[in-house]
């Protein structure tokens, strides 16, 4: 007994169309959830997959069963098949179906960036700095000054608006835990909103192939506490050796505290690591020089020289414009200190 095509090819897509949904739905698709702007986002990507799994298994399904139940056989060669007329009908419905599911997604999909964009009046303003290849991020200080790093921090559940800036050439500013991203445009300022609502580290990634060193530009973003925060601010607000005493870094380090801050900071806020091999960090990066071969005999000042102006002189074999050139401005002096006294102390 032989159903009608149609019927069994309804039936075929009905039952592929159901297994893809399942397995779409069953895969965990995303990275952490750590902003407030994740589950909105989460969802719309469900719901176009539980609309667009079907429409492909759909034509899948008609295509594929075509092949094989209409197939040519032996002797018909040179048969042509019945002439096919308009159906105005078929074209009304086939046309109407997919505008009014466009024309929905489209209204939803818009509805939830409205969502995750809404401002908020308390509002931490960030400037994103994008440079080939590094991040830079800024926060403006009452007193005008601003408070620079390499990484970036956040304290959880507090709305932060990120200004992103390129000095170069096409960057994009992506952190997957946020699901968020935008391109940073030179000439332009473009403008994301985000509240963190999960503590912990998250990669910061380059979404734009920007250059040779595309891959190594990355940062952490790092959501604390609030009061955590605070703390993290007023440790890089701290100026310079002050009068009568000041913050914790204006203090004099010895020797080995100043290595061991040099050796955090390798692996840590300046991510040498992520491009150079040393061996004494336990660090593999292979897009800059192998720091267990070159650095021997180098003297603190030029080991500084090659941290502070790298296109001063450049490693044989290796181009310029390659490492990023703001390290003197991201780095405390201290770090810088420390960076310069570690690498000075692992060799000789
Ligand atoms: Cu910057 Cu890729």
């Amino acid at each position: 007994m032989r159903r009608h095509p149609i019927i069994q090819m309804v039936v075929i897509g009905a039952i592929a169309s159901a297994i893809g949904i399942v397995l779409a739905l069953w895969i965990n698709w995303f990275p952490a959830d750590a902003a407030k702007q994740d589950q909105p986002i989460d969802t719309l990507y469900d719901v176009l997959m539980i609309v667009s799994i079907p429409i492909f298994v759909l034509v899948m399904t008609v295509i594929l069963y075509s092949v094989w139940a209409f197939r040519m056989r032996p002797g018909q060669e040179n048969e042509d098949g019945p002439p096919v007329h308009g159906n105005t009908r078929l074209e009304v419905f086939w046309t109407a179906i997919p505008a009014i599911l466009l024309v929905s997604l489209c209204s939803y999909a818009y509805a939830v960036l409205n969502d995750i964009e809404t401002k908020h009046d308390n509002e931490l303003v960030v400037k994103v700095q994008a440079v080939q290849f590094a991040w830079t991020f800024s926060y403006p200080q009452a007193d005008g000054r601003a408070v620079v790093s390499s990484q970036l921090y956040l304290p959880k559940d507090q709305p932060v608006r990120f200004d992103i800036q390129s000095e170069d050439v096409l960057h994009d500013f992506w952190v997957p835990a946020f699901r968020v991203k935008i391109d940073a445009v030179p000439g332009m300022t473009t403008r994301l909103r985000v509240t963190p609502t999960k503590l912990g580290s998250y990669p910061v990634v380059c979404a734009e192939l920007c250059g040779l060193g595309h891959s190594v530009m990355r940062s952490t973003a790092h959501v604390l506490t609030p009061a955590a925060f605070n703390r993290w601010l007023a440790s890089k607000q701290a100026p310079a050796p002050a009068a009568g005493g000041g913050g914790g870094e204006a203090r004099q380090l010895s020797q080995a505290q100043l290595v061991a801050l040099g050796r955090a900071t390798f692996t840590g806020d300046g991510g040498c690591g992520a491009c150079h091999t040393l061996a004494d960090a336990g660090t593999s990066g292979t897009t800059g020089p192998d720091l267990d071969r070159v650095l021997t005999g180098q003297s603190e000042d030029e080991l500084r020289t090659d941290i502070v102006d790298p296109n001063a002189r450049i490693a044989s074999g290796y181009a310029a414009n390659i490492m990023p050139p703001n390290f003197g401005q991201t780095l405390s002096g201290q770090q810088l200190d420390g960076l310069v006294a570690y690498l000075a102390t692992v060799s000789k």
